[in-house]
């Protein structure tokens, strides 16, 4: 490189230095800029610890991002499988809805402990591996709605022990196993409405004890069961409209000491005495509160009922009754070896429940001794220590009435 000699030297002498001197500096002042905007990936915008990629037509996560994102945008993507993550340990939000997932392996988020919010909702996800959740030990809230999810395993959220907010609704989940839910006892809100739900296994929901909110609305559960939400006292708002509810026992809700709204419309409810005394329950269990509130459901059953809002039937819309005996049990006698068969044969509305005892404990059933759908005992084989007196005991919330027969058994002693 030369200058023109006709110059004056020193003044190129002086450019030349000024030129090194920029130069430095303008290396200087890349070298020093934060390492995120450096490292910003293609199609992506950064600012500080967050990186912005949505809407970007992006088929897989991007390479080089920086460890030190906390927020990583990746909504409406076309993004099939997730990895390379388990570089951002820093990662405390995670959106990736919107996106072509169908399946979430293992390992996907084993690395991402600092992790408070994952959207993964409308996705085509099917298949999550057992254990994908197990090390987010931080997260809060988990968006997995609008997806194809069928089963929920076991293990699924076994590690979630900080989650707040869980988002199933919009899935094909049919059934919901007791554990599936047993580790959350954080959880505050739990929706699951909008999915194919018809059996929901006894103690499924009874670890929450944080739930505020269940959403199980627009489902084809059929029957509720007197555990089913049991445990569940800071319960505020409970969903179950839109399912195939027939009948509710009584004593389902009584759990619910917090309770203030409950959605029941849209469900083919038997009008009869037990869903009568259930609505008084409510009444008298919330006094200050009109639970049932303007989401008014009505009778579907009997006929002559239909449209009939739950909140107006009374005593005087049914017959309702405390148990009658037709068949009481008869005094017998027996010799050992021999089969016993003894009898009770009751009425009533609601229909009444019925108990054996022998000498007023009450019978332990198995395969010697069993009661049948028509309620008469019988005992195979009879020993000698079967003698006794036996009580019929049947009851329903009107009254309970009880009935006794002697049982005498003859035959070899223990010293014969
Ligand atoms: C993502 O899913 C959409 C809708 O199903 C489809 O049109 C598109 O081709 C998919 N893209 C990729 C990359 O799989
Ligand atoms: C997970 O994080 C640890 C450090 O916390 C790191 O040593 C390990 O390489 C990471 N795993 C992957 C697959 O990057
Ligand atoms: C994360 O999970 C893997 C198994 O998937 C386990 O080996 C690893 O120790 C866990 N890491 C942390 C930080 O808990
Ligand atoms: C989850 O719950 C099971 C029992 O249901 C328990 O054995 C296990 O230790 C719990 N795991 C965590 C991480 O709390
Ligand atoms: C939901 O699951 C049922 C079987 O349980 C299946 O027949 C149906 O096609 C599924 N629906 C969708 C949208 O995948
Ligand atoms: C109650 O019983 C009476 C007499 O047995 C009968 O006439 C009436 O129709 C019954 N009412 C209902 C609601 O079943
Ligand atoms: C009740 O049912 C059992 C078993 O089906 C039968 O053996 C018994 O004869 C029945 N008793 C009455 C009184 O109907």
């Amino acid at each position: 490189m030369t200058f023109p000699m006709h110059q004056d030297a020193a003044a190129a002498a002086v450019f030349r230095r000024t030129m090194v001197l920029l130069l430095l500096l303008l290396m200087f002042s890349l070298s020093s800029f934060p390492s995120v905007t450096a490292e910003c990936p293609d199609k992506c915008w950064c600012q500080e610890v967050r990186v912005y990629c949505s809407y970007q037509g992006l088929d897989r996560i991007p390479n080089s991002i920086s460890p030190a994102t906390k927020l990583l945008d990746l909504d409406y993507n076309e993004i099939r499988d997730i990895e390379s993550l388990a570089h951002l340990t820093e990662l405390e939000t995670l959106y990736f809805s919107n996106n072509n997932i169908s399946e979430v392996k293992n390992g996907a988020f084993s690395n991402l402990s600092q992790l408070q919010a994952l959207y993964l909702h409308r996705n085509k996800i099917e298949n999550i591996e057992t254990g994908v959740f197990n090390n987010l030990t931080s997260l809060k809230v988990l968006h997995l709605d609008y997806n194809n999810i069928h089963k929920l395993d076991l293990e699924m959220f076994k590690g979630l022990t900080k989650l707040n907010r869980l988002y199933l609704s919009n899935n094909n989940i049919s059934e919901v196993k007791n554990g599936a839910f047993s580790n959350l006892s954080q959880l505050q809100a739990l929706f699951l409405h909008r999915n194919k739900i018809e059996n929901i296994e006894t103690g499924a929901f009874n670890n929450l004890v944080s739930l505020k909110v269940l959403q199980l609305d627009y489902n084809n559960i059929h029957k509720l069961d007197l555990e089913m939400f049991k445990g569940l006292t800071k319960l505020n708002r409970l969903f179950l409209d839109h399912n195939m509810i027939r009948n509710i026992p009584p004593g389902t809700l009584d759990s619910l000491t917090s309770l203030s709204i409950l959605q029941l419309d849209h469900n083919p409810l038997t009008c009869d005495c037990n869903i009568l005394l259930f609505v008084k329950v409510l009444k008298k269990n919330y006094p200050q509160r009109d639970v049932l509130g303007n989401y008014d459901p009505s009778c579907h059953f009997p006929v002559e009922m239909s449209e009939k809002s739950l909140k107006e039937i009374t005593e005087n819309d049914f017959n309702c009754t405390s148990p009658q005996i037709i068949v009481v049990p008869e005094k017998k006698t027996v010799s050992v070896g021999e089969q016993l068969q003894l009898s009770c044969k009751v009425v009533g509305d609601p229909e009444p429940y019925i108990m054996w005892a022998k000498d007023d404990i009450n019978l332990e059933l198995g395969k010697r001794v069993q009661v049948f759908q028509n309620n008469t005992l019988i005992i195979s084989k009879v020993e000698r220590t079967d003698g006794g007196q036996y009580k019929c005991v049947a009851s329903n919330y009107l009254g309970r009435k009880s009935f006794e027969a002697m049982v005498n058994v003859y035959g070899l002693t223990e010293n014969d």
